[in-house]
């Protein structure tokens, strides 16, 4: 048993629908959670760039006694998580392991769709792993940078979100996919609207449900959980703009955000 906090990360905003599927399966744990708002976006960025911040990002989070860390990010988890399993006295669980899993196991012709930030399908990650799982499958990966904004503007179901979808998506629509994975912080919010495009037969893949399955996996096997009564407690920072993270953040999270901390990295 461990009352220590669970740390969560991502490049911003997004990741707090990580944040909400860890509060919902694991209702004991405290958390806290860093979102990088001063830096955001990391979806163009280099490899290189996107490392050093999750590297940094990381040892702010082990200097507050975090018992696991999160990353929460796609385009991080993409670039960074075997630099940071390297740097972490404590379990590094990203993303696109989990995602990929329940892709593999979805799907039932092996034709997947990864949709995700030009990072994080420049990086070929989603692909890899789903391949290691199920070496037949046939993985189409296309880079949707216009979502991020569009969900950051609540345009969750607008004309212009509808159209560049359409868009987008056609190639996987015409490759005759049967899973879609949403291999971005940002896509669980556009839900509706994708599920809408690709037809009512696609099953989409929610990476933020799947990664809290793991997480719970991973403190069971280490004996890490929090105890039963534990009354746990919330904790978010941001490194710019506070008052967007709350304002824009809730909407994310689906309650009001109480206030973050500020710290600038770097
Ligand atoms: N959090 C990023 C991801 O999941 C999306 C936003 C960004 O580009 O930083 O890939």
């Amino acid at each position: 048993m461990n009352t220590a906090p669970i740390g969560i990360f991502d490049s911003g905003i997004g990741g707090l629908t990580v944040a909400r599927a860890v509060f919902e399966r694991l209702p004991h744990e405290s958390t806290i959670y860093f979102g990088d708002t001063a830096r955001v976006p990391y979806g163009p960025k280099s490899p290189e760039t996107v490392r050093r911040y999750s590297l940094e990002i990381l040892h702010w989070l082990l200097g507050r006694d975090v018992k696991a860390v999160v990353i929460a990010c796609n385009t991080s988890t993409a670039h960074a998580l075997m630099a940071l399993r390297e740097a972490s006295p404590v379990p590094v669980i990203g993303v696109i392991g989990p995602g990929a899993r329940a892709a593999a196991t979805a799907t039932r012709s092996g034709r997947i769709g990864v949709i995700g930030t030009a990072g994080t399908i420049a990086s070929g990650a989603y692909g890899r792993a789903i391949r290691a799982l199920r070496a037949d499958a046939i993985v189409e990966e296309r880079a949707c940078p216009l979502f991020v904004p569009l969900v950051e503007e609540g345009w969750f179901d607008h004309p212009a979100a509808e159209l560049i979808a359409c868009d987008y998506l056609e190639p996987l629509r015409a490759g005759g996919v049967d899973t879609l994975v949403l291999g971005c912080t940002h896509y669980p919010l556009l839900k509706p609207l994708l599920q809408r495009v690709m037809g009512p037969e696609v099953r989409l893949i929610d990476s933020a449900e799947e990664t809290s399955r793991t997480l719970a996996d991973a403190l069971g096997e280490r004996a890490l959980e929090a105890p039963a009564d534990a009354v746990p407690t919330h904790h978010f920072a941001v490194s710019d703009d506070e008052a967007r993270f709350r304002a824009v953040g809730s909407r994310f999270i689906g309650e009001r955000l109480s206030a973050a901390e500020v710290v600038p990295l770097g």
